[in-house]
C-alpha cells in the first residue's frame, strides 16, 4: 500500500470534535483515505463502533505493546475503560484508510498544563505505511499550535519499531527505567513557554484508565 501523504495537513483547532484535512474540499458524508480525525470529546457509540472494528483487525501483540499488558478487548467495559477519553484532558487522533475505517490511534492526555503524555497504535495489517509517523506528526503540530512544551510517551524498552519512529520524528530518549523508557518531545523551539488558554488545566496520566 502506498504511504498516506498527511505532511501538507493544516492542524485543526480546539474544537470538540476537530478533523485535520490534507486537501481543500470535504466531499459531503464521505470520510475516506488522508482523513485524521480528531475526537476530544466523550466518544459516540459510532465512534466505539469504529474502534471495535479497529481492535478486531489489531493482533494482540501490538494492543500488549500499546498498553503495555495482556488486555481483553473482546471485553467491552475493558475495551471502553482502555480507549475511553476525558474531554477535559484527553483526545484522540485518528487516521482513516479509504474506507472510513479507523487505521491509526493516538491518545493524548494532558499531565500538566504544558505537558502531556502521548501513546499511539497503528492497525497491524497497514503497519510500516507511514501511518505511525503521520500521527506522531500531527500529534507535535497540534501541540505546538497549542502552545505545548512537551509531549512523552512511554515505550517498552523492547519495541525498537516505536523507539525507532520517536527518535525519527524528534523525540529525545531519557533513562530507561526497568521495562520501559521515556522519550520526549521538546516543544520548546516551536512553541511560547505559557500554555495556551485553550489547553485544558487538570493533570492526569495516559497511563491510567479512564474511572470505569
Ligand atoms: C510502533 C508503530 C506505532 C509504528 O507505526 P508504523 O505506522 O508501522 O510506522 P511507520 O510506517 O510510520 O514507520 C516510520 C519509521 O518507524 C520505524 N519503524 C516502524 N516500524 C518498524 C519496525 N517494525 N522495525 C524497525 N523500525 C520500524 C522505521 O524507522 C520507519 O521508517 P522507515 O519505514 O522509513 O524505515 C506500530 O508498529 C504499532 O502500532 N506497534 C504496536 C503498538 C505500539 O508499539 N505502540 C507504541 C506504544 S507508545
Amino acid at each position: 500500500m502506498d504511504r498516506l501523504d498527511f505532511d501538507n495537513a493544516p492542524v485543526a483547532g480546539y474544537l470538540p470534535i476537530a478533523l485535520v484535512v490534507p486537501w481543500s474540499s470535504w466531499p459531503d458524508g464521505d470520510i475516506g483515505a488522508g482523513w485524521t480525525m480528531i475526537l476530544t470529546a466523550p466518544l459516540r457509540e459510532t465512534e466505539w463502533d469504529m474502534i471495535r472494528a479497529f481492535v478486531r483487525r489489531t493482533d494482540r501483540d501490538d494492543l500488549r505493546l500499546r498498553f503495555g499488558q495482556w488486555l481483553d478487548f473482546q471485553n467491552d467495559a475493558i475495551l471502553r475503560r482502555f480507549f475511553d477519553i476525558d474531554g477535559k484532558i484527553g483526545e484522540l487522533v485518528c487516521t482513516l484508510d479509504e474506507a472510513g475505517d479507523i487505521s491509526g490511534i493516538l491518545h493524548r492526555a494532558l499531565t500538566s498544563p504544558c505537558e502531556a503524555e502521548i501513546a499511539l497504535i497503528v492497525r497491524s495489517d497497514l503497519k510500516r505505511t507511514g501511518i505511525g509517523r503521520n500521527l506522531l506528526r500531527v500529534a507535535v503540530a497540534r501541540a505546538a499550535q497549542q502552545n505545548l512544551k512537551a509531549l512523552r510517551a512511554t515505550i517498552l524498552r523492547e519495541n525498537n519499531a516505536m523507539l525507532r519512529l520517536a527518535r525519527k520524528v524528534g523525540a529525545v530518549a531519557r533513562e530507561p527505567s526497568g521495562f520501559s523508557v521515556e522519550v520526549e518531545f521538546d516543544l520548546r523551539s516551536k512553541t511560547g513557554a505559557s500554555p495556551s488558554p485553550n489547553s485544558p488545566q487538570i493533570p492526569g496520566r495516559l497511563g491510567e484508565a479512564a474511572p470505569a
